[in-house]
């Protein structure tokens, strides 16, 4: 079993910590956040994430997983050195790699002998190579190292099943030794016979981008495809239904609603987009699925304005849902930042609530009254936009809700609310590419 380090225990970093000690290593996560390490250390965890408590006790109880912000040590004590900081947008919508840089540095530094030095954060392509020349010129002359880029594509909300059982491995190794120990890492999953792809540096950070710029894409397609059914009197649940039983396309991601959010979509396509416009290579395709993203968001605002009568102000609002999807506290570019953004620039009141991520949006916006159930915030609004399709939302009853409201107006940005019954119940509604009041 090997000794590894995992540096930046954010939400890629603890779950792949997590996960790899769960293989049997023995793992220390490392992070520079010392309130966050601590929390850790005295057992408690920092996100939201289902089964991700249960998988961190497990593995710290049977002394295979440690959390320090003693980042040097953790390197020296090492064979394999996780890179999984955060890489978020930068200027120009160029991917921000400072903190890579920072502990590239640090790992170059503190590089007593052999170790795999594995970026898992996303990077932009050429990185591995940037990373390589830090350690490089920071390293004695008794350092050794290898390079590997292992892209992760866990999903937040269900991180731990996505890393303990992933579609795939990606391992884009500077050479085969290096790809041999990364086997050995992920043995459980090679023993099951998950595809694990060897490819060079390069292309192992090219796929993760390529990956997430076409979900992105095909989520801003259904948009888009919503948008014209709402034009046309076609249902667009109905449309990607049928477009999803092809084969070739697949139902996932073909859910229209608010536009994608998240950590990763949207710095992810700006980033993509960015490299190939500098490498003289544009992706047109890329820079259409962001402004069709933008302004989907834009577009809900605009439907929840026309609901409640053309003007925001002196309204209250009831926003239901902040995390930008299910399962998650993460409210980084959910769309919800904007609809509650609009409604107060114009005069409006919000009353928000999500079962998780009242917390996550309160460093958004602290002056917001947070709710703690749907019913306390959708009490004496003027109307209710729901805005993260979290179950609890979905079975919601429209009767009581009726009689709590100023008025019965509703828009489902997520589609989760049955028509016949809103009809039933004479709401006023509104949803994305499907049948209105
Ligand atoms: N969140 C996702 O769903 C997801 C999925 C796949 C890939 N990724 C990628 O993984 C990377 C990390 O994402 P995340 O969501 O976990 O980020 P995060 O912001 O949740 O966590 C990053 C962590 O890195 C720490 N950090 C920053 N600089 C450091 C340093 N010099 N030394 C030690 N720790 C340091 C931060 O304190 C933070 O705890 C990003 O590149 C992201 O694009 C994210």
């Amino acid at each position: 079993m090997k000794k590894i380090t995992v540096i930046g225990t954010g939400y890629v970093g603890l779950v792949s910590g997590a996960g790899i000690s769960d293989f049997g290593h023995h793992v220390t996560c490392a992070d520079i956040i010392d309130s966050k390490i601590k929390m850790l250390q005295s057992g408690k965890i920092p996100i939201y994430e289902p089964g991700l408590s249960d998988l961190v006790e497990r593995n710290v109880k049977a002394g295979r997983l440690a959390f320090t912000t003693d980042v040097d040590s953790a390197i020296q004590s090492s064979a394999v050195i996780f890179i999984a900081v955060g890489t978020p947008q930068g200027d120009n919508g160029e991917a921000n790699i400072s903190a890579v840089e920072a502990v590239a540095k640090s790992i170059g530094k503190n590089l007593n002998g052999y170790k795999v030095i594995c970026t898992k954060s996303t990077v932009p392509i050429g990185t591995g190579d940037r990373v390589c020349k830090l350690v490089n010129e920071s390293m004695p002359v008794d350092g050794e190292f290898d390079y590997v880029s292992n892209p992760e594509f866990l999903r937040e909300g269900s991180a731990v099943k996505d890393f303990l059982w992933p579609d795939r491995v990606v391992i884009g190794a500077t050479s085969e030794k290096a790809f041999d120990i990364m086997r050995d890492v992920y043995r459980p999953l090679y023993v099951n016979e998950k595809p694990m792809l060897h490819t060079n540096v390069a292309t192992a950070e090219m796929i993760k981008y390529a990956a997430n710029a076409f979900l992105a894409l095909k989520i801003s397609y259904i948009n888009e495809v919503a948008n014209l059914c709402e034009k046309v009197g076609a249902d667009v649940h109905q449309v990607a239904k049928a477009m999803g039983q092809d084969g070739r396309i697949s139902p996932k991601f073909l859910h229209p609603g608010p536009g994608y959010g998240g950590s990763c979509f949207p710095k992810d396509t700006h980033a993509i987009a960015a490299l190939a416009r500098k490498k003289g290579s544009p992706m047109n395709t890329i820079e259409a699925a962001i402004v069709t993203n933008q302004d989907q968001k834009k577009r809900m605002v605009d439907k929840m304005r026309n609901l409640i009568g053309g003007n925001f102000s002196g309204k209250t609002v009831g926003v239901l849902g902040l995390a930008f999807k299910p399962n998650t506290d993460d409210v980084r570019e959910s769309a919800s930042i904007e609809m509650i953004q609009a409604i107060m620039d114009e005069g409006g009141t919000v009353k928000a609530y999500d079962p998780i991520a009242n917390e996550s949006m309160e460093e958004f916006f602290p002056e917001l009254s947070y709710c703690q159930s749907w019913e306390e915030t959708c009490k004496q609004t003027d109307g209710v936009a729901i805005m993260t399709e979290w179950n609890e939302f979905r079975g919601l009853s429209l009767e009581k809700l009726k009689v709590m409201m100023n008025s019965p107006v509703i828009l489902d940005t997520r589609n989760i609310l049955s028509i016949n019954k809103l009809i039933e119940f004479g709401f006023q509604f509104d949803n994305v590419g499907r049948e209105k009041s």
